[in-house]
């Protein structure tokens, strides 16, 4: 019998109870350490709870510890007690792994304990067990996803029913699908916290999540929506990690997709992963990125998985840090919008900036501002798209565009991703 404590009873550890009850597996709830437990009979059913983490802690019977109280603090002192006595651990927190991850899994390599974490990305989708077992061993050359599931619900209302960001985001908030306090969605932080976690598997190194280039959604506005869909484009917030000719391409943003990527058509708070395998070609897994079911799920796989321990687990190698390169090497064509005053000759000095810097273009829109408060007849949306054009060349000419006195504010970019072949 493989005896677990469950540390924090909200929206997944609840799941966790009510999946393992329905279920005939060879697990014993031993403890539940919750500040709130005296409300939360009715899911305890009389399993031992309390609100003193050392009781819990300290108990030698309990095989495995799972963390599902959210925060750093207290999360990283149980993962770590827990390490530290050689006892297995499962968390679905990826703030707790971004930020201490290199540690835990190296205290994990020595004390020859596990860790589970498929929970803590992109909810209910196996993407690090198929990493960890059916991938082992072979190179994977690129990642692509949208790892969080608010943000693309965002941009995907706001494009269904032409709605401004503000609008969609408190109804997000009142769904229950964004926090009230959104940054750590909204800012690409969260997805970030995931995209270093599964560069570090698949690069073999650990990736710390604040080398990566990362913008979120906040400076999408409808206008942008718009104009991507008039130009045949989705914006998505996209994490990509991919080795290309030697350097390792980490990053996090607001992308363009077209009518023939994967990445089209996972709509609202859907999440999807794509590995491009060495040997096994093109893979992606698409699902439910959060949620209680499909989180616990991923918990409880995990679980399961302790029960035939001899599979191969992340934690049983000593982890080195590893460093991206420089993102300004990062090539793609760009979509450019910029505020601009509605008189001869500005188009033709943006061009100038563009072909000063080797970045050509491939199409160019005017068009009235949508946004009402900028639409006084003397201001236009300049629209650009660019061919293929290395980062850095293009960030030097926003900020030489965002210079012009023609130009009202600093220009809207977002790279364009086509499908390879
Ligand atoms: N929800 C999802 O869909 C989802 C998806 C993927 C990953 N995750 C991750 O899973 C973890 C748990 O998320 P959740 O949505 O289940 O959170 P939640 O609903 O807020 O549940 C957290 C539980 O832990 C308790 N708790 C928090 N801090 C505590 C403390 N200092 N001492 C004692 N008890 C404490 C809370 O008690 P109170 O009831 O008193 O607040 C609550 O019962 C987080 O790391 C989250 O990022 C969640």
């Amino acid at each position: 019998m493989l005896k677990i404590a469950i540390y924090g009873l909200g929206t997944v550890g609840q799941g966790v109870i009510k999946i393992l009850r329905t279920m005939d597996l060879e697990v014993e709830i031993a403890a539940v350490f919750d500040r709130s437990r005296q409300k939360k009979q009715a899911i305890l059913q009389g399993i031992f709870a309390t609100d003193n983490v050392e009781t819990v802690l300290k108990r030698d019977d309990i095989d495995l510890h799972i963390e599902l109280l959210g925060g750093i603090e207290l999360p990283l002192y149980i993962v770590r007690s827990a390490i530290d006595k050689g006892k297995n651990v499962i968390t679905a927190n990826k703030a707790l792994l971004a930020e201490h991850g290199y540690t835990l899994f190296n205290l994990a390599s020595r004390t020859n304990s596990k860790i589970g974490f498929e929970a803590s990305i992109a909810g209910a989708i196996p993407v690090i067990r198929n990493l960890e077992t059916v991938f082992r061993g072979q190179k994977i050359t690129r990642l692509e996803g949208i790892l969080n599931g608010t943000t693309n619900y965002i941009l995907t209302r706001m494009r269904q029913e032409s709605k401004p960001y503000t609008e969609i985001l408190s109804d997000a908030q009142n769904l229950g699908l964004a926090e009230a306090d959104p940054t750590l969605d909204v800012s690409g932080m969260d997805a970030t916290h995931k995209l270093a976690i599964l560069s570090s598997l698949i690069l073999n190194e650990w990736i710390d999540y604040r080398r990566i280039q990362t913008r979120g959604i906040e400076q999408i506005e409808l206008n942008d929506i718009l104009y991507a869909q008039k130009m045949g484009y989705r914006i998505r917030l996209v994490g990509q990690c991919e080795v290309r000719d030697g350097l390792k391409h980490v990053i996090l943003e607001p992308m363009m997709i077209s009518s023939r990527h994967f990445l089209w058509d996972i709509e609202m708070e859907n999440n999807a992963v794509s590995l491009e395998t060495e040997f096994a070609g093109p893979h992606l897994f698409v699902g439910k990125g959060a949620g209680q079911n499909p989180t616990a799920w991923s918990v409880i796989s995990d679980i399961q998985r302790q029960l035939t321990p001899n599979l191969p687990n992340f934690a049983e190698k000593p982890w080195q840090y590893g460093i991206p390169d420089d993102a300004g090497n990062i090539q793609s064509p760009f979509y450019v919008r910029a505020l601009v005053k509605d008189e001869p000759g500005v188009l033709a000095k943006i061009a100038g900036i563009f072909a000063r810097h080797k970045i050509s273009i491939a199409t160019v829109h005017q068009d009235n501002p949508h946004n009402a408060s900028q639409s006084d007849g003397k201001t236009a949306d300049l629209i650009i798209v660019t061919h293929t054009a290395k980062r850095s060349e293009l960030l030097k000419s926003v900020e030489e565009i965002t210079s012009l006195d023609e130009v009202s504010a600093p220009p809207v970019f977002i790279s364009v991703i086509e499908p390879e072949n």
